[in-house]
């Protein structure tokens, strides 16, 4: 069986196995989230059921991706142990300044951003590993449940407080700190995936598209100055997140990568 496994897994891409490195890196980070749910969301108030359940799920995430790779052998394990522990030593605190609106919006981009490059790392291995390719599919669709979930709260805050839901998401959806960035090199594996097609900025922008449109930002109604403002604001920032991506995409050339959880080996990419 496990040979059967090695054997499926020898032919998976080295740009698959940098995002799946990046992919775990990221799920293992959930101490950071845990954390950071507790602190804007209280811990002593019903949304510790909520932290709680979610935290069991996202823990089974980075728990079925390690196993598979420990087993598989796609990745060097030890230097994934000691990337993980410097992510976690490292600390991730985006200044939230204690808002929990925040923290919806944040969490409603970065679930719908996982789900994105969990289900296109599977694809770009699915023909060699369709395990692989199940896993990432089911981990996918988690992901899709809670991007849900957080929309939803988001939306009914934007009916209940409008102008201040506004000037919160006004501060995040500009852009938004990825949660591995403390991750060594996050860069560079984030410029892997970009350049594989699996996450980069112009998927960020079609997030924000889709959010503008899901809470029906640019129809809200009766909002003094200050609400006004960021939703103009807000319904600027997908034309300036595609000259980004313009940017970024006429700027690149070849570039070769080298990754020692990847065992060090050399890929070329466009
Ligand atoms: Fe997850
Ligand atoms: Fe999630």
């Amino acid at each position: 069986m496990v040979n059967e496994l090695r054997e499926r897994a020898r032919s998976v891409s080295d740009s698959a196995r940098v995002a799946i490195a990046l992919n775990i890196l990221t799920e293992e980070g959930l101490p950071h989230f845990h954390r950071l749910i507790a602190e804007n969301l209280g811990s002593r108030t019903f949304w510790n059921n909520w932290n709680n359940l979610w935290t069991a799920e996202e823990d089974r995430h980075g728990n079925v991706l390690r196993d598979y790779v420990r087993d598989s052998r796609l990745l060097s394990f030890s230097v994934l142990e000691r990337l993980q522990f410097q992510y976690l030593r490292s600390g991730f605190n985006p200044d939230w300044g204690g808002d929990p609106y925040k923290i919806f919006v944040y969490t409603t981009c970065q679930e719908k951003a996982t789900q994105i490059s969990h289900l296109n790392t599977g694809k770009l291995a699915a023909q060699e590993e369709p395990l692989l390719n199940s896993i990432t599919q089911r981990i996918s669709q988690d992901e899709a449940r809670h991007f849900a979930f957080y929309m939803s709260i988001f939306k009914e805050i934007l009916v209940r407080d409008p102008n201040q839901a506004l000037l919160s998401a006004c501060s995040i959806l500009p852009s938004i700190d990825m949660p591995g960035i403390s991750i060594i090199n996050f860069n560079e594996y984030a410029d892997v995936v970009r350049r594989s097609g699996i996450y980069g900025p112009r998927d960020y922008k079609r997030i924000v598209e889709q959010l503008i449109s899901i809470w029906n930002i640019e129809v809200l109604q009766n909002l003094n100055d200050l609400g006004r403002k960021a939703q103009d604001k807000i319904m600027a920032i997908p034309a300036r997140l595609e000259k980004v991506a313009d940017y970024i995409e006429s700027r690149a050339t070849a570039k070769s990568f080298r990754f020692d959880v990847v065992f060090g080996r050399i890929l070329q990419l466009a």
